[in-house]
């Protein structure tokens, strides 16, 4: 069922100027922010499954958003590899944010706010990491994202695929596509204006 990610420009790109391990190091460091332990899972984990989707992300123009960034993945790797993108980081802890602030390279900008409560139709891409279930993190990220553009999820191989395919078309999203771990989620028409649900409802009555 999953297809080989495919190939792009920045497949095999790393962000030089990018402090990685500076930043693991903290992210490790940091009280709250990961279960990892070491260095070099963090760098598996954090930095390289993140970049995992920048061909799929270079497929779809416009700004970028992370949703639910925590220590900054994948945000942080994508935005130092795009520096020509506008990223937005966000996360609903604003301990979080003070950290992504202190890694955040000059084309993110992080807010501290709660998805539910972001601009509609907004972004290109919006991506999300071990944010909620996936019927939850798609509910939460189709809206944010303008049409032409997709959300993009990173999923264990056992996600439900036929019942996120149901939640994505109830929120103008298409067909899932899927890649090796992460699911794309094209974003085919306007979001119905009933969404976003109140804050908590996506989670407590998923749409499928
Ligand atoms: C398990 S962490 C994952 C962090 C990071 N994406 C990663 O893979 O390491 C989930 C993050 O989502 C944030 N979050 C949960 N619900 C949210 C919401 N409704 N709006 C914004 N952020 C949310 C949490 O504060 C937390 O930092």
């Amino acid at each position: 069922m999953w297809a080989r990610l495919p190939r792009g420009r920045s497949r095999t790109a790393t962000s030089s100027s990018f402090p990685t391990d500076d930043w693991l190091a903290a992210v490790l460091a940091t009280p709250g922010l990961t279960g990892l332990r070491d260095l070099e899972a963090a760098r598996e984990m954090l930095f390289a499954d993140a970049l995992r989707a920048l061909p799929l992300i270079e497929r779809y123009d416009g700004p970028l958003i992370d949703v639910g960034s925590g220590g900054g993945s994948p945000g942080l790797p994508i935005a130092s590899a795009l520096p020509d993108r506008e990223v937005t980081l966000l996360d609903a802890e604003r301990g979080k944010c003070d950290f992504l602030r202190r890694w955040a390279p000059p084309n993110a900008q992080v807010v501290w706010g709660r998805v539910e409560e972001q601009p509609l139709e907004r972004w290109g891409v919006a991506m999300a990491k071990a944010l909620a279930q996936p019927a939850t993190a798609a509910e939460w990220c189709l809206p944010l994202v303008r049409v032409g553009g997709a959300a993009i999820l990173w999923l264990g191989v056992s996600a439900d695929v036929p019942r996120l395919g149901r939640v994505s078309a109830h929120l103008g999203g298409g067909i899932p596509e899927l890649y090796d771990g992460l699911a794309v989620l094209p974003k085919v028409a306007p979001t119905p204006p009933r969404f976003p649900r109140r804050v908590g409802v996506a989670k407590k009555r998923p749409l499928a």
